[in-house]
């Protein structure tokens, strides 16, 4: 059994300004990466995310497709969808 809620689509789409808080989904889990917005090496590009899914922005840009990027995310996880 996962340690994390579950959490629907139209909640995490309540989540897309840095005043409701930055979130976003990737392959099943929702991530709060309010926090590591500012920190982001890409810049205010992940606002692009916001809301929604992550798979079709790190399809363009594959920079991400490495396991410390995976790391950093899983970091921020706090339910499923
Ligand atoms: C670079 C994390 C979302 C665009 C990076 C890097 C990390 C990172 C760690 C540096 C990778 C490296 O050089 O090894 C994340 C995380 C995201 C996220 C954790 C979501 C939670 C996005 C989105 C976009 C984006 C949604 C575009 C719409 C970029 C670009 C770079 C980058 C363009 C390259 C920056 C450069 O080297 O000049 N990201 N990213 N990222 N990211 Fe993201």
């Amino acid at each position: 059994t996962s340690a994390f809620p579950i959490i629907s689509q139209e909640e995490v789409t309540t989540h897309r300004s840095l005043e409701h808080g930055i979130w976003v989904t990737f392959k099943g889990g929702v991530y709060d990466i309010t926090e590591f917005v500012a920190m982001h090496p890409g810049g205010d590009k992940i606002l692009l995310a916001a809301g929604g899914a992550l798979e079709p922005f790190w399809a363009l840009y594959a920079v991400h497709n490495q396991e410390h990027v995976l790391e950093m995310l899983s970091e921020y996880k706090v339910g499923e969808l």
